[in-house]
């Protein structure tokens, strides 16, 4: 696995930063705190929505199994482009909307996920959309699964908290800007 964050992949984030909502990548303990309620051991299938250069994508790959398979779903080209490189055969890349969940998951042949772990910048995303993506996380978790979501603000803890069983929210000053996980179990 070589793709590692470049100087040039903060232009991408500038240049694109109506999608990516950001223009630096998470920081360690940002990740960190994000995907602390995975069970790495039991997990067989995870769910990326927007893993953008891919920096949480490596930590979860660095945790996962030899079994589990990491699915990736982007609709930035050249992240994409930039994910396809690494060379993990756990990793399945899409270049597709996370609102895709449900057609990629049958090419696959898998029924549902363990979790699905969101870099969406949902803020910027139209609430349409946002509603159709969370509707499509929910339907594809099992039973007991876990939607793990950071976000800079809580403008979209009212659009989770119907949806899911329970939402557990955490926050942390340790990234740019200082940001909030959402950890929502099905
Ligand atoms: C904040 S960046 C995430 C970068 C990285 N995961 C991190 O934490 O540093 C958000 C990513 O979501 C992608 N994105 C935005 N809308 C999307 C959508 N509807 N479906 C899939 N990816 C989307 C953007 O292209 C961008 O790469």
């Amino acid at each position: 696995m070589r793709a590692r964050f470049k100087f040039s992949d903060s232009f991408k984030l500038i240049k694109n930063i109506k999608t990516t909502g950001t223009i630096t990548p998470s920081s360690k303990n940002l990740v960190r705190r994000l995907l602390a309620p995975i069970d790495f051991e039991r997990a067989g299938c995870i769910v990326e929505l927007g893993p953008g250069s891919g920096v949480v994508t490596r930590s979860l790959l660095k945790r996962m199994h030899k079994d589990c398979v990491l699915v990736c779903l982007e609709v930035n080209n050249d992240f994409v482009n930039q994910l396809a490189r690494v060379k993990d055969s756990r990793l399945r890349v899409y270049n597709a909307c996370a609102s895709s969940i449900r057609q990629i998951l049958n090419e696959l042949g898998f029924e549902k996920v363990d979790y699905v772990v969101s870099s969406l910048p949902l803020a910027l995303i139209d609430d349409e959309i946002v509603q159709n993506i969370l509707v499509e996380v929910d339907s594809n978790l099992k039973e007991g699964g876990r939607f793990l979501q950071y976000q800079y603000s809580l403008a979209n803890y009212g659009d989770v908290k119907p949806i899911f069983r329970d939402v557990k929210l955490k926050f942390t000053l340790r990234n740019m800007p200082p940001a909030f996980v959402y950890d929502c179990i099905k």
